[in-house]
């Protein structure tokens, strides 16, 4: 099977294209045949060596497929299965073999090409928004990079919560996305100063909580646009890592709450992977989530599908179709 495999960390030239046996699923586990992969930014941290697997590594994190084979004791699901999974390694393949506890079945209605592009980003905006800060309604919180994959999901999931939301974007064009996705207000974080813009819109209170995906270039002013007992949820560095910190700021700010949240702490059995993905299908299907896929690639143009979501060009998700 055509795989795409990295023997170095680096630029995306050691993204290589090769050809590897199908591999046999074992106890417990299933073979997917893979029609669809997302594309995520942890696969540029593990790329860059940001994040380091054991080398070599097949990249990808999240599929949707049909379940092909399955090993000794598998209950949870059956071969001719629709399925998608996540934080899994391995999905930019033709095929890859996945615990099957995490298998979550896809429903009638649900192409591979929608799961693919909702599992792992809606997977988190799911946990973010019901759990690490579970939104009241009433709320006003600030989402980060509004219209990436991750943004888009969670401003639509903090409105179905009840959020006023404030999101933020690098350009008009983002601006619409979010808008339409449902957010009350958005500011442009790279003309405008977004914290004064949030003290602004909330009278100078501040927001509930901040769900900050960007970092490095955001964190130290999310702290400001917090009210006192506020939540500071850091779920990604696409700007690049933020730099230790005195746990004295949270005082000083007003008593905050700083988490440094990951999906796999979320989705820590298949009860709950299976609550999560439910919930989110089920919005899907009432039309009360819309996703949006920015483009597909076919798994041989890789290099330009991580060149293109680090360009920060990207609205919504990206997809690998094998
Ligand atoms: N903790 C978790 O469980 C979890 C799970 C999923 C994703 N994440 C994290 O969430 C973040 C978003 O992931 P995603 O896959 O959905 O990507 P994405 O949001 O589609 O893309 C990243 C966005 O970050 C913004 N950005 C700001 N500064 C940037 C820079 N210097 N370079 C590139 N982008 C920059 C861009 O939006 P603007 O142009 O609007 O600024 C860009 O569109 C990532 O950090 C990812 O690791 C965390």
């Amino acid at each position: 099977m055509k795989a795409i495999r990295v023997h170095e960390f680096g630029g995306l030239d050691v993204l290589k294209h090769e050809v590897l046996p199908k591999p046999e699923p074992g106890k417990g586990e299933a073979r997917v045949k893979i029609e669809a992969t997302g594309v995520n930014f942890i696969d540029v941290y593990q790329r860059v060596g940001l994040y380091k697997p054991p080398l070599p590594f097949t990249e990808g994190q999240e599929a949707a497929g049909v379940v092909d084979a399955v090993g000794a004791g598998v209950t949870e699901v059956q071969i001719g299965d629709h399925v998608a999974y996540t934080s899994v390694q391995g999905s930019y393949a033709e095929y890859a073999v996945v615990p099957a506890w995490r298998l979550v079945p896809v429903p009638k209605g649900v192409s591979s090409q929608q799961a693919a592009a909702v599992l792992l980003q809606g997977l988190t905006a799911h946990y973010l928004a019901c759990t690490t800060y579970p939104i009241q309604p009433g709320d006003t919180v600030l989402v980060h990079a509004a219209a990436g994959g991750l943004g888009l999901l969670l401003v639509q999931v903090a409105k179905l919560r009840g959020a006023r939301v404030i999101g933020t974007v690098s350009t008009e064009e983002k601006a619409r996305a979010a808008k339409q996705a449902g957010a009350d207000e958005v500011i442009l974080y790279t003309q405008q100063d977004f914290e004064a813009e949030v003290r602004r819109l909330t009278d100078g209170k501040g927001v509930s909580a901040v769900y900050d995906s960007v970092g490095k270039t955001t964190f130290d002013k999310s702290l400001n646009c917090l009210k006192r007992r506020g939540y500071m949820v850091l779920c990604g560095q696409s700007s690049g890592p933020v730099p230790p910190m005195d746990p004295q700021i949270l005082n000083a700010k007003g008593s905050l709450f700083l988490t440094r949240p990951t999906l796999a702490h979320y989705t820590a059995d298949r009860a709950e992977v299976l609550q999560r993905a439910n919930d989110l299908f089920q919005w899907m299907l009432a039309g009360r989530v819309q996703v949006r896929i920015d483009s597909t690639f076919a798994l041989a143009q890789v290099a330009d599908a991580h060149r293109h979501l680090e360009s920060r060009k990207v609205i919504g998700k990206l997809l690998l179709i094998p």
